[in-house]
C-alpha cells in the first residue's frame, strides 16, 4: 500500500472539537471520544460516508448525535471505521478498549515501567481512538484522565490544567484543555508515580510559566541541565525569532522506553530519558550536548511544527528541517559555532550522504512511502536543515527574520507545505527561489567538480565548476540546482585575497564571496590576483554537496594550517588524513608518510588553538566514512590502516601528545563550559593515540583516569582505550575495569547502556560471540529500545570490522534479531536494517551473504510495513 504526494486530497470532514475521557489501566483502558464533525467546504463530496482511522481498538459503543447506531449504520474494518451517511454537522461518540501492556510497538498508549504514556507521531493516535488521524485535521482537545490515585498520582495531558475531582469509587479525574487546535499526532497523556522538578520562566511579555520536568523517583538530581537548557531555549526563541511560549504551563516527561529521541506534544514534551537525565558522574559531554540540543529542538517545535504544522507527511521537513536548523543555531550560540558546524557536517556526511546514494534515497520532500515511520531520516532532518540554512544564508540575517516573521504571521494555526515556507522566504527576502525549490524535490547528493588555472601575466584566476547529481531510485535524470558556493582565495602568506569578479570595477574587501551556481557548468574569472591563490572552496560547508578539487598534499597542509575559515581548516585535515589512509589501503602498507605526521605535529604544538576545534582537526575519519569513499569497501584494510595510523601518531608524536594531555588535565572541578569540554575531548584523544601505540606512560594514565572516576566523559574514554589496547596485559586490565564499571552502575539504566555499547563496539575478534552472550544477560531486553540500540545497533552500525566479518556471522546475527524484533517493535526492527541496505558497496562474498539475509527476511509471512519497505527497496 503506497501513499503518494500526488494523491493528496483535503479531508472530507473536519473535526473542530474533541472530548476524550480515558479510564486508565495498564491492561484495559477505556477511551470515550466525542468528535464534533463538519463537512469540509474545501473538499469534494464523497459518498457521504465518514471514514475514521483506528487500529487495535475494541469498539464497545458508537452513537451519532446522541443516538446509538445500529450495526447496519456503520462498518468496522481492521484499520478503519466507516459511518454511513452522516449529516454535514454531527457529534460522533465512541467507546473503545485498548491494552497498553500488550503494546510493545510503543506507538499509541503503552506501558513504560510503572507509567502509562503515549507516542502518536506519525500515526499512533489511531491506536487510541477512531479519528481522522492526519495532520491537516486540527481540533481543540479537552481531555479527562481517570485513574487510581495510588498507582497513577500524576495525570498529564496537553494544554492547561482545567480542574480535577475525586469520583465516588475513589478514582481521581483530572481535566486538561488545550486552547490551540492541533493535529492528533501532537496529542499526549502521561500517567504515573512521578516526581516533578520545577522552575519557572517569565516570557518577554511578562507571563510567568511554571516549568516541570517529571521523572521517576530517584532521578530528581539529574534534571538540572535539561531545565537550564529549556530556559535558555525559551529565551533564545524570543530573541532570535520573536516567538513566545503560549500556554500557562510547560511540562516535560522522561520515559525509559521510547522509540526515538523525543516528541514535541503540545505543552507536554515526552522524552527518551537519555535526553533528559544527566549528572557529570553518569553522562558524557556528548550526552550533555545532546540534551541541550534535543530539549531545544522539541521546545522550538512549539512554533515550527505545532502552531504551524504539516499538511501531510510528505511535508515532514517543513517542521523537522526547519526545527533542526533552529536547534543547530541555538547550540552554535550556546557553545562554539565552528565546532558545532563541524559536528553537524560530520553527521550529514556519515549518515545522509550514504542514504542519498543508496536504495532508500528520497528527496527532502518524498514523493511516496509505504510506511511513514521509515521517513524520519537524515535526509528529511539533516539535509532538510541544510536546505533551510542555505535559504537563511542567501537572505542574510535581517531578511531571513523578516521572512520567518511573515511565515509565522501568515500560517499560524494552519497545516501547510514546504512550498508555503519557500514562498515566505521569497516574499520576505525579495529573491527568486524557483530553481532553488528543486532541493526539496530532487534526491541525491550533487557533486561539484572544480578546475582552475592562473594567468600570471594578467593576474587572472579562473575557476570552472561542474555540477552533477547522480541518479537515484525513481529519478534517473537530474536537473541543475541553485547552489551557493562560498569561495575564499588564500595567498602564500595565508591571508584572504579580495575576490573581484570580472566586470566589477572595484575589488571588494578581502574575504569570502558566495558564488551562485545555476548552470551545469559555471565559469568565474577573478581579477587582481598578484600571485596564484590556493582556493578555499565551499567554506563553512555552504551547500550539502560533495566537492572535488585536485588539491596537492602541500595545499591541504597549507589550508589546514592557515585557512581563515575554521571549517575548511578542519576539512583540509580530514581530506589529508583520508588520502593518507586510502593510499595505505591501496598500497597494503602500514607505513605513514612523514609529511602527515609533520602536519599533525604542527597542529599539536599550536598552544593558541581552541582545544575543542583542535580535537576535531586531529580526529581521524571514521571507518564507516572511509568505506564510503571507496568503490568497494575494504572493511579489513580500512580497519588495519586506521589502527596503524593511530599507532604511528601515538609513537611518532608521543612527546607532543603527552604535553598536550598534561595541559588539558585541569585541577579545577568539573564544568560544562566550552573550554572545559574541549580540554577533555583533546586530552582523551591524545590518550587514545598513546595507548594505541602501547605507550607505557599513556597506559598508566588511562588506568589512573579510569580509577579516578572524575566524570563519565573521562571514565568512558579511559575504559574504551583500555579495552582497545593492543597488548594482552592491558586488555586484561580493561576487562577488570569493565567488570568494576558494571558493579558500580548496575542500577543506572542509561549508564548500563554504555556498558553494553562499549562491548558491542570493541574491535576484538571475539566481539560477536560476546554480543551473543550479552543477549542472555539479565539486564538485556528486546522490549527496551535503548538497550536494543546499545547492544545490537552499536554492533551492527558502530563496529564495521566485526559486523562485516567475511564469514557472514554478523549478518546472520542481525537477520535473526530483526526477525525477533519485527513482531514486537517494527520501527526499531526497521532502523536496525540500515547497515545491510548498503550491501552493494561490498565485495561479492559479503554482498551475497547480506542479500541472503535480506531475502530470508522478505520471505517471512506477516512482516511489518516498516521492515517490508526497507528490505524490498534494498533488493530492487
Ligand atoms: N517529531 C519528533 C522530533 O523530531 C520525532 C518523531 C519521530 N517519530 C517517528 N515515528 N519516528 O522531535
Ligand atoms: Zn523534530
Amino acid at each position: 500500500p503506497v501513499t503518494r504526494l500526488s494523491d493528496y486530497q483535503p479531508p472530507e470532514f473536519l473535526i473542530d472539537d474533541v472530548s476524550l475521557r480515558l479510564e486508565l489501566d495498564a491492561e484495559q483502558t477505556a477511551v470515550d471520544a466525542e468528535l464534533s464533525l463538519r463537512r469540509n467546504p474545501a473538499a469534494t463530496r464523497g459518498n457521504g460516508d465518514l471514514r475514521l482511522d483506528g487500529e487495535h481498538l475494541a469498539l464497545e459503543a458508537i452513537s451519532l448525535n446522541g443516538r446509538a447506531l445500529t450495526p447496519a449504520e456503520y462498518q468496522l474494518e481492521d484499520d478503519h471505521l466507516l459511518v454511513h451517511r452522516v449529516p454535514d454537522r454531527c457529534r460522533l461518540q465512541t467507546r473503545v478498549r485498548i491494552n497498553p501492556a500488550e503494546n510493545t510497538a510503543l506507538e499509541g498508549l503503552y506501558v513504560s515501567g510503572g507509567m502509562l504514556c503515549t507516542q502518536c507521531e506519525a500515526e499512533g493516535f489511531r491506536r487510541i481512538t477512531y479519528f481522522l488521524d492526519r495532520p491537516d485535521v486540527m481540533a481543540r482537545f479537552r481531555v479527562s484522565l481517570v485513574a487510581d490515585p495510588a498507582r497513577y498520582p500524576v495525570l498529564l495531558s496537553n494544554g492547561n490544567p482545567a480542574g480535577e475531582e475525586t469520583l465516588a469509587d475513589g478514582r481521581r479525574c483530572v481535566h486538561w484543555e488545550d486552547p490551540f487546535p492541533k493535529p492528533s499526532y501532537l496529542f499526549a497523556i502521561v500517567a504515573g508515580d512521578l516526581v516533578a522538578v520545577e522552575d519557572r520562566f517569565t516570557t518577554a511579555s511578562g507571563r510567568a510559566i511554571p516549568l516541570c520536568i517529571y521523572v521517576e523517583p530517584g532521578n530528581e538530581d539529574k534534571c538540572d541541565h535539561a531545565m537550564r537548557s529549556l530556559i535558555k531555549a525559551m529565551r533564545w526563541d524570543e530573541e532570535r525569532y520573536g516567538r513566545e511560549y503560549d500556554l500557562d504551563v510547560f511540562n516535560i516527561v522522561a520515559v525509559s522506553h521510547f522509540n526515538m529521541g523525543a516528541m514535541e506534544n503540545k505543552g507536554l514534551n515526552v522524552f527518551n530519558a537519555k535526553y533528559i537525565l544527566a549528572r557529570p558522574e553518569t553522562a558524557t559531554d556528548a550526552d550533555f550536548a545532546g540534551i541541550e540540543g534535543v530539549v531545544a529542538h522539541e521546545y522550538f517545535h512549539n512554533w515550527t511544527g505545532n502552531r504551524i504544522t504539516c499538511r501531510d507527511w510528505f511535508q515532514l521537513s517543513l517542521k523537522e528541517g526547519l526545527t533542526v536548523y533552529r536547534d543547530q543555531e541555538f547550540s552554535a550560540d550556546m557553545g562554539s559555532r565552528g565546532v558545532k558546524r563541524i559536528e553537524d557536517v560530520r553527521l550529514l556526511r556519515a549518515r545522509q550522504f550514504p542514504e542519498d546514494s543508496g536504495p532508500m534515497a528520497h528527496p527532502v520532500r518524498p514523493d511516496s512511502y509505504i510506511e511513514i515511520n521509515n521517513f524520519y531520516t537524515a535526509t528529511v532532518y539533516e539535509k532538510g536543515a541544510e536546505v533551510v540554512r542555505m535559504q537563511a544564508n542567501l537572505l542574510g540575517p535581517e531578511r531571513f527574520r523578516k521572512a520567518t516573521d511573515l511565515y509565522f504571521e501568515r500560517f499560524d494555526g494552519q497545516a501547510v507545505t514546504t512550498d508555503d515556507f519557500v514562498a515566505c522566504m521569497e516574499e520576505g527576502g525579495g529573491i527568486d527561489l524557483t530553481q532553488f525549490r528543486r532541493w526539496y524535490s530532487q534526491a541525491g547528493t550533487p557533486q561539484l567538480d572544480c578546475e582552475d588555472d592562473y594567468d600570471a601575466a594578467t593576474g587572472t584566476y579562473r575557476l570552472e565548476v561542474r555540477q552533477h547529481t547522480p541518479s537515484t531510485p525513481g529519478q534517473p535524470e537530474k536537473q541543475p540546482l541553485h547552489i551557493p558556493l562560498a569561495l575564499g582565495l588564500v595567498d602564500a602568506e595565508g591571508r584572504d585575497m579580495p575576490v573581484q569578479l570580472a566586470g566589477e570595477s572595484q575589488p571588494p574587501a578581502p574575504g569570502t564571496r558566495i558564488l551562485a551556481l545555476r548552470q551545469p557548468v559555471e565559469r568565474f574569472e577573478i581579477l587582481g590576483c598578484a600571485t596564484r591563490p590556493v582556493p578555499s572552496l565551499l567554506r563553512g560547508f555552504s551547500a550539502p554537496v560533495q566537492l572535488c578539487y585536485p588539491y596537492t598534499e602541500e595545499q591541504l597542509s597549507f589550508l589546514m594550517a592557515h585557512d581563515s575559515d575554521g571549517f575548511n581548516r578542519w576539512d583540509a585535515a580530514q581530506t589529508l588524513a583520508q588520502r593518507v589512509l586510502l593510499a595505505m589501503v591501496d598500497d597494503a602498507t602500514t607505513a605513514v608518510p612523514a609529511s602527515f605526521l609533520d602536519a599533525f605535529r604542527e597542529a599539536l604544538q599550536d598552544e593558541t588553538a581552541d582545544p575543542a576545534l583542535l580535537a576535531e582537526v586531529l580526529t581521524l575519519p571514521s571507518e564507516g566514512y572511509l568505506g564510503e569513499q571507496m568503490t568497494v569497501v575494504d572493511v579489513d584494510g580500512i580497519h588495519r590502516v586506521r589502527q596503524a595510523l593511530a599507532a604511528a601518531i601515538g609513537s611518532g608524536l608521543a612527546a607532543e601528545l603527552q604535553a598536550v594531555y598534561a595541559r588539558t588535565r585541569s585541577e579545577e572541578g568539573f564544568d560544562l563550559s566550552h573550554a572545559a569540554m574541549g580540554r577533555r575531548a583533546l586530552g582523551n584523544l591524545c590518550l587514545a593515540y598513546l595507548v594505541r601505540a602501547g605507550d607505557a606512560q599513556g597506559l598508566e594514565q588511562a588506568q589512573r583516569q579510569f580509577d579516578g572516576q572524575a566524570n563519565m566523559t573521562d571514565v568512558i574514554a579511559a575504559l574504551r582505550t583500555l579495552l582497545e589496547a593492543p597488548d594482552a596485559e592491558t586488555a586484561a586490565a580493561g576487562e577488570q575495569a569493565l567488570a568494576g564499571f558494571y558493579e558500580r552502575w548496575a542500577d543506572e539504566p542509561l549508564v548500563l547502556d554504555k556498558w553494553f555499547a562499549l562491548q558491542a563496539q570493541s574491535s576484538r575478534p571475539d566481539t560477536l560471540a560476546r554480543v551473543e552472550r550479552l543477549l542472555e544477560h539479565p539486564a538485556f531486553s528486546l522490549t527496551n529500545p535503548n538497550r536494543v540500540r546499545a547492544l545490537i545497533g552499536a554492533f551492527a552500525s558502530g563496529n564495521p570490522v566485526r559486523f562485516h566479518a567475511a564469514d557472514g556471522g554478523g549478518y546472520r546475527f542481525l537477520g535473526d534479531r530483526i526477525l525477533e524484533l519485527d513482531p514486537l517493535n517494527p520501527q526499531i526492527a526497521s532502523r536496525l536494517l540500515y547497515p545491510m541496505t548498503r550491501w552493494r558497496r561490498y565485495d561479492a562474498g559479503r554482498q551475497q551473504q547480506m542479500r541472503a539475509q535480506l531475502e530470508r527476511i522478505l520471505e517471512v509471512e506477516g512482516l511489518s510495513n516498516d521492515v517490508y519497505e526497507v528490505v524490498s527497496k534494498s533488493l530492487e
